[in-house]
């Protein structure tokens, strides 16, 4: 006969795991459940590249003007123009229109500071 007490156990392991993956797939995401919400997600409220961004981890940012943010840190060149490297993403968040005149991603007014800390939450 199957001793209870395991068969309680993995009941509870069931249930914990279940809890777990509703929690990493919940909307608004885990981190802004736990109010643990890094700057950079209010920076990207602030400066609208969550009105025009899906970006990975905060909630409100569903935007379709622009690609999604998603897997950022792979990928080779940014607005198809510039190498993706730290300092290459921090100037096209500050600057688009330098690298890339007829792009349709504004210049957002944000400081360099500000946007290296979006940089390094994107490449993170
Ligand atoms: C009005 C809409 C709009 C806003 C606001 C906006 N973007 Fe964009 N963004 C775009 C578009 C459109 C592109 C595609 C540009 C291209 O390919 O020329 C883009 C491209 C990008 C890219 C390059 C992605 C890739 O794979 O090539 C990054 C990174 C990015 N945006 C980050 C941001 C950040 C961070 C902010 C806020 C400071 C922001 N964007 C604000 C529309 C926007």
């Amino acid at each position: 006969m199957p001793d209870r007490r395991l068969i309680g156990s993995a009941a509870v392991l069931v249930l914990l795991l279940a809890g777990a993956a509703v929690a990493l797939t919940a909307d608004p995401p885990l981190d802004e459940l736990l109010g643990q919400t890094p700057r950079a997600h209010e920076l990207m409220r602030r400066y609208g590249c969550a009105g025009c961004h899906k970006i990975p981890g905060v909630a409100a940012a569903r935007g379709l003007v622009g690609p999604s943010l998603e897997g950022l840190s792979q990928r080779i060149y940014l607005g198809r123009v510039v190498r993706n490297t730290r300092e290459g993403l921090v100037n096209w968040i500050v600057d688009p229109r330098a690298l890339a005149p007829h792009t349709a991603m504004p210049n957002t007014g944000i400081s360099r500071q500000e946007a290296q800390e979006i940089a390094d939450y994107l490449h993170r």
